[in-house]
C-alpha cells in the first residue's frame, strides 16, 4: 500500500511517499481503508516537534521519540471504510464507514489497522470522509476539556483564546450547546468566522487585551501555545472558575497540581489519549448527525500534496481544519 512514512523529524519534506506493507488485523481490531485524514498540531508535532508547550521538550521526546519518529507511517485521525474484522470483534462489520483517532495511529496510510474498543464511531450520514475527518482531533479535545474536566453548565460565561483554530472552532460550537455564553478571542481576519460558528461575542486580540478588562468569565479556554498563563489571566475569571490550558506547559502543570490544594480558582491540564474516548466520539457523532455542530474545513488537499499540507497547517492562515484525501 501507498504510505508517507517519516524516518527523520524536521520539515515537511521529511514525509515521503512509499510502497509498504498492508496491515493485517488481530483478533481485537478492524482493517480499515483509509478515505481521509488531517493535519492538526499533533500531526505537526509527531514529524516535527513544532508546537511543544514551553518546558515539555524532554516529555515530548520521550513520548514521539529522540533521534528519530517513533511512529512511521504518521497521521493522528482517519475516516475510512471497514474492509476485514478480527475474529473476536464484535461491534462494527464489514462495510461500515467509520472515523476515528488514537496515539500512534496511521493515518497517512492507504490501510490502517485498529482495535475496535478505541476511539471510533460511525460517521453520521450527513458527512463526507473529508468532513468526518476534520472532527476527531478537534471536537475530541474540546469537549474533554469542557465538559470531562471544567463540567461546563448553561449561562456560564466561557472566553475561548485560540477561537479560530482546530480546536477552538468545535470548543465555540460545543461550549454554545451546552448552553454557554461564548466568546471567542481571535486576530481581526478571523472575526466573522468565528462568528458564523455561532460565538455571542468576538474579542479581536489585535486590538483588544481581554484580560485588561474589568469583565470576567467562569471558564477560560486556552489553546495557543507558549501563551498560556494562569498568572495573566486569573483576574479575568470568576471564584471558582476554570483556566483550561489545552496547550498548557510544565508552568500549567504545576499550577494546576497548586490549585488543586489552594484558591477557588483551578488550573486544569491534559489530554493525549484521555482526549480518545469512544463514549465521547459517539456522542460527537450524534451532535454532528442532528446539525447542533457541523464539521469545519478550510481547504482539502490530495494525499499526493501532503508535504504542502504540512506547510499551509503551520503557516498561521488556516481556519479550523485542513483534511488529506486519502484515495
Ligand atoms: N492538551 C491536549 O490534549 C491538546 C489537544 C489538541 C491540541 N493541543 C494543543 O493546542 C494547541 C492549538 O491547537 P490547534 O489545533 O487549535 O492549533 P491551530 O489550528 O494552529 O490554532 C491556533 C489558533 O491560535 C490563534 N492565535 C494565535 N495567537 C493568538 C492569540 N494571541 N490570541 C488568540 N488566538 C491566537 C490562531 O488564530 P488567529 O489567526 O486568529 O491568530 C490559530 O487559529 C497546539 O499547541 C496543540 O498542541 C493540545
Amino acid at each position: 500500500m501507498k504510505a508517507y512514512i517519516t524516518k527523520q523529524f524536521g520539515s515537511p519534506e521529511v514525509l515521503t511517499l512509499t510502497e509498504t506493507d498492508k496491515p493485517k488485523p488481530k483478533a481485537n481490531e478492524l482493517l480499515i481503508k483509509v478515505m481521509a485524514s488531517t493535519v492538526n498540531a499533533a500531526d505537526c508535532n509527531l514529524r516535527g516537534q513544532t508546537y511543544i508547550p514551553s518546558g515539555m521538550g524532554f516529555l515530548a521526546k520521550l513520548i514521539l521519540g529522540f533521534k528519530k519518529p517513533k511512529t512511521a507511517v504518521q497521521g493522528s485521525v482517519f475516516a475510512g471504510e471497514v474492509v476485514e474484522t478480527g475474529n473476536k470483534t464484535k461491534e462494527f462489520k464489514v462495510g461500515d464507514k467509520v472515523y476515528g483517532t488514537g496515539s500512534h495511529l496511521g493515518g497517512y496510510g492507504e490501510y490502517i489497522c485498529r482495535p475496535e474498543t478505541g476511539a471510533i464511531s460511525i460517521i453520521p450520514e450527513n458527512l463526507n470522509f473529508e468532513e468526518a475527518a476534520s472532527v476527531p482531533y478537534g471536537a475530541l479535545t474540546a469537549l474533554y476539556f469542557l465538559k470531562d474536566l471544567a463540567n461546563i453548565q448553561k449561562n456560564q460565561k466561557v472566553l475561548i483564546k485560540g477561537a479560530a483554530g482546530g480546536v477552538g472552532t468545535y470548543a465555540i460550537q460545543l461550549a454554545k450547546y451546552f448552553g454557554a455564553e461564548v466568546t471567542a478571542v481571535c486576530s481581526s481576519k478571523n472575526v466573522d468566522f468565528v462568528k458564523s460558528l455561532g460565538a455571542h461575542k468576538v474579542i479581536d486580540y489585535n486590538k483588544e487585551d481581554f484580560s485588561e478588562s474589568e469583565e470576567k468569565w467562569d471558564v477560560i479556554v486556552d489553546i495557543v501555545v507558549k501563551k498560556t498563563s494562569f498568572k495573566k489571566y486569573k483576574n479575568s475569571l470568576n471564584p471558582n472558575g476554570y483556566y483550561l490550558a489545552i496547550a498548557g506547559g510544565i508552568t500549567d502543570m504545576l499550577q494546576m497540581l497548586k490549585t488543586s490544594f489552594i484558591g477557588s480558582k483551578k488550573v486544569k491540564f491534559g489530554g493525549g489519549e484521555s482526549c480518545e474516548k469512544r463514549s465521547n466520539l459517539d456522542f460527537i457523532s450524534s451532535l454532528l448527525q442532528e446539525t447542533k455542530i457541523i464539521p469545519v474545513v478550510d481547504k482539502v488537499f490530495p494525499f499526493e500534496e501532503m508535504v504542502e499540507a504540512h506547510r499551509y497547517a503551520e503557516s498561521g492562515s488556516k481556519k479550523g481544519n485542513i483534511a488529506i484525501t486519502i484515495q
